[in-house]
């Protein structure tokens, strides 16, 4: 395999100032002209390469003149070139209809869209597809009027105008230089609802949803939450949106949520389309979410891009965390960050403790879009957080300003953002930058000893190996602390924002007067698993006292997973002290219900085996099992009032869908408590609902119930929504993360159902990936469960690589478990890369899971 190694980046040969395209656009065969200006780049007599995919270019000119010096290496197109500016021009003939792999130029839905990030653009014609060469793009399309009305690019719209023969055609010209990864088009027969915002300096931008004619009423609250991103990111970062118009598509068949295109962002429809008959709460908030990243790349991606691919997290990192502070803004700060944490322990940590371990800025790789990952993502946006603590708020917004001005039109590094961070906030961040460099989720143990008023922090830290990286140096963590006074249950202390640099260090704090408990990483300030010697009752303490819910929130799940660990390994199973703090927290009329919702669920299964040694599901699902039974049924009165709660017509608010949240979780203690009315209490619920929440709430705790109610309800659900592609992809997702016996089985029927089909994402991942969560099904312990995944895997890799190899990291977890399981997981990975004509995208993911 070809691997592309950081240390190896060298400046692009050959600029490309302006390119002008011209499609002739068709499904089964589309023309493309691309005329580029290039200049070169420095002294060098070495000639242009514009990377391709495979087309043979059916023409070349240079500056004119029909030419045939040139040549095809690999996938590269060269042609040599005397001066130091040229002008080339290129046509090729692409096939949208053929490309399963979408990535390029496509069909979803019988309308054409692209998708360039990473290296999609080279798949529409030779290009220097990279991320630091900058262009200003003019673009023209021509197609049937009658099939594709609506044709649309990045930047504003310039002309159009009708052909003959019933074509028409639209130019769009994009001010702004990009890089070829932020190019898009969209030609479809599409309705749109339209917006206006009017930007703080008075530009008054035009924007539109663009869906199918069918869909238009879901549109309204993207609309609203693409308003309330542009005022967000004017109000806490000053950034101002930049044309006339702002566009955004909706596409059915999608590798992942959506990209950022310059002002014309094309999403997964999963991330646009919402009304509360089909879509859920967790639905509402992520499509805000979505809407709202995508918008905030416009800065922080797009004026801004990256050098190259190793600095990804410079815009995904920085975009992740600018979009969870606006999430936040939008309702309670506390569930958000539980919400955000939950995340990160479950993809992340795993990841970070794995074969496919990788810092947050890579050194190598050999398939970039295998590097679209949570430790990208979301770990890159840890390290954003704990800079922003370190600085400050106001010193953190005056780095940012500092970042945006300097940086603003070029390609840049995560060097340069750490450096702005520094030199603005006047602090040196020269050990915080191992937080892009080394992998592996640090571990801190704390221990407090108290003697009379003085007591002893003492903090030691460790950072596992990881694959290519066996010696750790010691990282700065940001660490929150604060104590409490274990009688009066008041603060001993103020919060304190410990850097915790070294191996070992001790702080001590002096005149406590009483003996104190510990409240440690609180708001979670750093990304690390913390190991404290806090006892059960301190514990419960604090998930009824600490001040800050997030602790409170981590002292209730640390108890619970003390508890659960506890009865896995050694079938110990004391639930008093877990039943105790739930009741407490369940009987504290001053929570939210949403917070009260997250703290009183019990650690996923997956987080509990990370946990232990060895993962044994089985021992993990009956220990949980057996505390959510005893938790049901002790606290049944509590459940039953919770349930009957807040019940009102459906209105999306925070306070509306905390309700709904813990009527939720409440109704799936009543089911675990064994009692009899469960299955018709969640059956009427799945009735009477008027919200896809509340209905497919009931309809989760039914599929893991033995009431034949089950089947009733999954066939109402079927036949109600069976014309809709979205909830027909919850409806293969909650049987495929059911709890039962012969989840296996029915999954393996549904790969067989006349609406599944790998060729959809969201539907392979709804089902394969849903079934790969499940931690009891999937591991079942005679590998009927990672032999399913393997088939769909290499099925779906000669379809579409990219999402197939998405699929893999479940069965690389093999190191994790007993022998028996890890040899069943080898075999099905020897298998997988054994396959002829693996794609490299699946060959990086599965052997580097073989080795690690
Ligand atoms: N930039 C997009 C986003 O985060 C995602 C692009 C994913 N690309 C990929 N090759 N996986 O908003
Ligand atoms: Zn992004």
């Amino acid at each position: 395999p070809i691997v592309i190694r950081r240390e190896a980046y060298a400046a692009p040969d050959w600029l490309v100032p302006e390119v002008a395209l011209d499609f002739a656009l068709a499904a089964a065969a589309t023309r493309v002209r691309a005329r580029l200006s290039v200049t070169r780049n420095g002294a060098h007599d070495r000639p242009l390469r514009l990377d391709g995919a495979g087309q043979r270019p059916l023409s070349v000119s240079v500056d004119g003149v029909a030419v045939n010096d040139w040549r095809i290496e690999g996938e590269e197109l060269v042609v040599p070139l005397t001066g130091a500016a040229h002008v080339i021009e290129t046509e090729v003939e692409i096939a949208p209809e053929r490309n399963t792999q979408l990535m390029g130029l496509y069909a979803s839905g019988g309308n054409l869209c692209t998708q360039c990030e990473a290296e999609g653009f080279r798949r529409i014609t030779f290009f220097p597809d990279r991320p630091d060469v900058l262009s200003v793009y003019s673009v023209r399309m021509t197609a049937d009027k009658a099939l594709y009305p609506v044709l649309l690019a990045n930047g504003d719209p310039v002309e159009s105008g009708e052909l003959a023969d019933g074509r028409h055609w639209a130019t769009w010209h994009d001010p702004f230089p990009k890089p070829s990864y932020l190019f898009a088009l969209v030609a479809g027969n599409l309705a749109v609802n339209r917006g206006s915002f009017t930007t703080m300096s008075g530009r008054v931008v035009e924007l539109g949803i663009w869906v199918r004619e069918s869909d238009l009423a879901k549109t309204d609250h993207a609309l609203h939450a693409l308003k309330l991103a542009m005022e967000w990111d004017e109000r806490v970062y000053g950034r101002e949106y930049d044309l006339d118009v702002f566009n955004i598509v909706a596409v059915d068949d999608f590798n992942f949520g959506a990209m950022e295109n310059k002002g014309l962002n094309i999403f997964n429809s999963r991330y646009i389309l919402a009304d509360p008959d089909t879509a859920t709460d967790y639905d509402y908030d992520a499509i805000a979410a979505v809407v709202a990243h995508e918008y905030f790349h416009n800065w922080s991606g797009n004026r801004i891009t990256c050098r190259d691919w190793f600095q990804l997290s410079l815009k995904e990192g920085f975009t992740v965390y600018r979009d969870q502070g606006f999430s936040a803004d939008q309702g309670s700060r506390a569930v958000k960050r539980i919400e955000d944490v939950r995340g990160l322990r479950a993809a992340q940590f795993p990841e970070d403790a794995g074969p496919l371990a990788h810092p947050v800025r890579p050194e190598s790789y050999q398939e970039i879009s295998n590097f679209y990952t949570a430790t990208i993502y979301n770990k890159g946006a840890e390290l954003i957080r704990m800079m922003a603590s370190i600085l400050g708020p106001e010193t953190f917004r005056a780095a940012t300003d500092l970042y945006f001005d300097r940086f603003d039109g070029t390609a840049a590094t995560c060097e340069d953002y750490v450096a702005c961070m520094e030199e603005a906030g006047d602090v040196d961040l020269t050990q915080f930058r191992l937080w892009y460099a080394q992998a592996g989720t640090p571990r801190v143990s704390a221990t407090l000893d108290s003697v009379g008023s003085r007591a002893t922090l003492t903090l030691e830290q460790h950072v596992p190996p990881t694959p290519g990286q066996s010696d750790k140096a010691p990282m700065v963590l940001p660490l929150r602390v604060k104590l409490f006074g274990a009688e009066s249950g008041t603060a001993l202390t103020e919060e304190r924002l410990v850097l915790f640099d070294r191996a070992r260090d001790t702080i001590i704090f002096e005149g406590l007067a009483e003996r104190p408990v510990l409240s440690i990483n609180r708001g979670f300030s750093a990304p690390v698993i913390v190991e404290s010697d806090r006892s059960a009752a301190d514990l419960a303490f604090l998930s009824a006292h600490d001040d800050d819910p997030f602790a409170r929130y981590e002292a209730m799940q640390q108890l619970m997973l003390d508890t659960l660990v506890a009865s896995a390994v050694h079938g110990r199973a004391d639930h008093e002290g877990v039943i105790a703090a739930v009741a407490n927290t369940l009987d504290d009329a001053g929570l939210d219900p949403a917070f009260v919702a997250e703290a009183v669920l019990l650690p996923s299964e997956s987080f509990i085996g990370d946990q232990m040694a060895v993962v044994d599901p089985d021992a993990i699902f009956r220990a949980r099992e057996a505390l959510r039974r005893d938790l049901g049924r002790r606290l049944d009165a509590q459940w039953r009032r919770a349930l009957a709660q807040g019940v009102a017509p459906y209105a999306y608010t925070p306070e509306a869908k905390g309700f709904r949240r813990l009527r939720s979780v409440a109704l799936g203690y009543i089911a675990a408590s064994g009692a009899a009315d469960a299955a018709e209490l969640a059956f009427a619920q799945f009735e009477a609902a008027d919200n896809m929440t509340d209905r497919q709430g009931a309809l989760t705790t039914l599929v893991s119930g033995t009431s034949d109610l089950r089947i009733a309800a999954l066939d109402i659900f079927y036949n109600r929504y069976s014309d809709n592609a979205l909830v027909l992809d919850k409806w293969f997702q909650v049987q495929a993360l059911a709890s039962r016996d012969d989840t296996g089985a029915v999954v393996a029927a549904l790969t067989r159902h006349p609406d599944f089909t790998l060729a959809n994402p969201n539907r392979a991942r709804a089902l394969v990936g849903a079934f790969s969560a499940n931690q009891r099904a999937f591991h079942a312990a005679d590998g009927s469960g990672y032999r399913l995944l393997a088939d769909q895997l290499i099925a779906l890799d000669r379809l579409n690589p990219q999402t197939a190899a998405k699929l893999l990291p479940p069965l690389g977890r093999r190191r994790r478990f007993d022998a028996a399981r890890s040899g069943l997981m080898r075999a099905e990975l020897e298998r997988i890369v054994a396959t002829p004509g693996l794609s490299k995208d699946v060959f990086e993911q599965a052997s580097k899971s073989l080795e690690g």
